[in-house]
């Protein structure tokens, strides 16, 4: 492949570590910096600290060879050409994003810089902190011509965050200068060529050889906004549809039906218009306030995206009040749940939907039995096992004797549940569908009281003549 480039990344969390492993997957020599010893520990022994498809693949393919793990971040500095910022820019208490990592690591890189090198940031952060990053590095004495700084941001999606990586829709370089311009564009040209797609033991996807993906050289501030703006922009869709959803419920429309026909128009597109709970995660909620505080800063009113916002809350109260009016009263009742982190394909839980849910039905009294494949551990974390609360092995055993059952993310499996078993499995077969995994006539013909998001019957009512006819419970119906 073309020539390698020797890199660091700094920070080895979500982005970090799939950017270290495609990286070297496309040739590149990659050595991964984290001040957290014990993870780099970890990851040198093999260990992988989060749940993404092929990244346990990758790393074993390039550990000790094209990938390295330390927690010395000078020593890095030295030997790399370019090196990412990848680091946590989380929420500060006023909505904006906290970027006191990124200036100690800017600070620290300064310190160590002793040849030309580019600092690239990775991750999300708002506009001007580009510049940011120069003053530092030039405070701490680095003459000019010794570093650019240069703005990569990413858009990979948690779960699949491999994939959209090596397979990317577009990749934004915001550079300043000629030479990191040419740099950066060096270093994904396996990428860009269409190269890589013909190697063996490549990972598919949607790019080939034929078709790889386009590069835009931007400014460093539009590549800023890029990220921003983009979130900013897939959480107004979610928000959109979830409100067209609310409609369509009162008016007796599919809000399914509805958003293939909004999709099918090529100036919007199919995507992001999954009506639900709600959007959750390590981004969206946090790219969303702090996109906001950046245009109040500028001294421009984004009212928007505090509507955004808004809905959000909302479509998860809403979804509450949904349960409250198939179950009438809380306290006591046996609620097994499906999904606890914030989507289907993530051990990811923070922002979660489904934990706010869960959290909620805990607070009126209920008993819970929640599965999900893969984020129980942490899930155990911030709500332990007790008199309230179990873990089930699977969804039959978060199923077992429940008055409900939730779905609450949207896993494959969730979407492919064996009926007859379930309904044998509920002590009454009411499910609560917050992703809309089935069709409605389906469950009603297997059997079950089937609530879901913006389509017919998606609620219960007192009304007399709506009101489900609730069968009687599985034990008393058998005897
Ligand atoms: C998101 C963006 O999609 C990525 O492009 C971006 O790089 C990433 O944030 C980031 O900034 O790091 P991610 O948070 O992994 O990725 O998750 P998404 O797949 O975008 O889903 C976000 C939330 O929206 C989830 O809670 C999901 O269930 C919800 N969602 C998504 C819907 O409710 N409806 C939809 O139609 C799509």
């Amino acid at each position: 492949m073309s020539q390698p480039i020797s890199i660091a990344i700094v920070g080895s969390g979500y982005v970090g570590l799939v950017a270290a492993a495609c990286f070297a997957e496309i040739g590149h020599h990659v050595i991964c910096v984290d001040n957290d010893e014990a993870k780099v520990q970890t990851l040198r022994e093999g260990g992988i600290p989060i749940h993404e498809d092929y990244l346990p693949e990758l790393l074993n393919r390039h550990r000790g060879k094209l990938v390295e793990f330390t927690a010395d971040l000078r020593a890095a500095t030295k030997a790399a050409q370019a090196i990412f910022i990848a680091v946590g820019t989380p929420q500060s208490r006023a909505g904006s994003a906290d970027l006191s990592y990124v200036d100690a690591v800017a600070s620290e890189i300064a310190r160590s810089i002793d040849s030309y090198k580019i600092i690239v940031e990775k991750s999300t952060v708002p506009v001007y902190t580009n510049e940011w990053i120069r003053r530092v590095v030039e405070r701490n004495g680095v003459p000019r011509d010794l570093f650019d700084v240069a703005s990569n941001p990413e858009f990979l999606r948690e779960g699949t965050a491999v994939v959209d990586f090596l397979h990317a829709d577009r990749i934004v370089i915001g550079a300043a200068t000629e030479r990191s311009a040419e740099l950066l564009k060096r270093l994904y040209l396996p990428l860009t060529s269409g190269e890589y797609y013909r190697t063996a033991n490549a990972v598919p996807g949607p790019r080939a050889q034929a078709d790889p993906p386009p590069i835009l050289l931007t400014s460093t501030k539009a590549a800023e906004i890029i990220k921003h703006a983009s979130n900013a922009l897939l959480a107004t869709k979610i928000s959109f549809i979830n409100v067209v959803a609310n409609i369509c419920e009162a008016a007796g429309a599919d809000v399914e039906e509805v958003a293939r026909g909004i999709g099918m128009d090529s100036r919007i597109g199919p995507k992001f218009l999954r009506a639900g709970v709600g959007y959750g995660g390590s981004c969206f909620p946090k790219d969303v306030a702090a996109f906001r505080h950046v245009a109040e800063q500028v001294g421009v009113d984004f009212g928007l995206l505090r509507e955004v916002e808004k809905i959000n809350e909302e479509q998860k109260l809403r979804f509450f009040q949904k349960i409250r009016s198939a179950l009438w009263t809380f306290r006591g009742k046996r609620i097994g749940v499906l999904g606890l982190a914030f989507k289907g394909g993530t051990d990811d839980i923070r922002e979660s939907p489904a934990l706010d849910i869960v959290q909620r039905l805990l607070n009126e009294g209920c008993v819970i039995s929640a599965y999900d494949p893969a984020a129980e551990e942490r899930s155990r974390e911030v709500i332990p096992v007790g008199p309230q609360m179990q873990y089930a092995k699977d969804p039959y055993e978060a199923a077992q004797d429940a008055d409900a059952l939730l779905i609450l993310n949207d896993w494959q499996e969730f979407a492919e549940l064996d009926l007859a078993r379930l309904r044998y499995t509920l002590r009454y077969p009411i499910v609560i569908d917050g992703r809309n995994l089935y069709d409605p006539t389906g469950m009603t013909e297997n059997g079950f009281i089937y609530l879901s998001v913006g389509r017919p019957g998606s609620s219960q009512t007192l009304d007399p003549v709506a009101t489900h006819y609730l069968p009687p419970p599985r034990g008393r119906a058998k005897a």
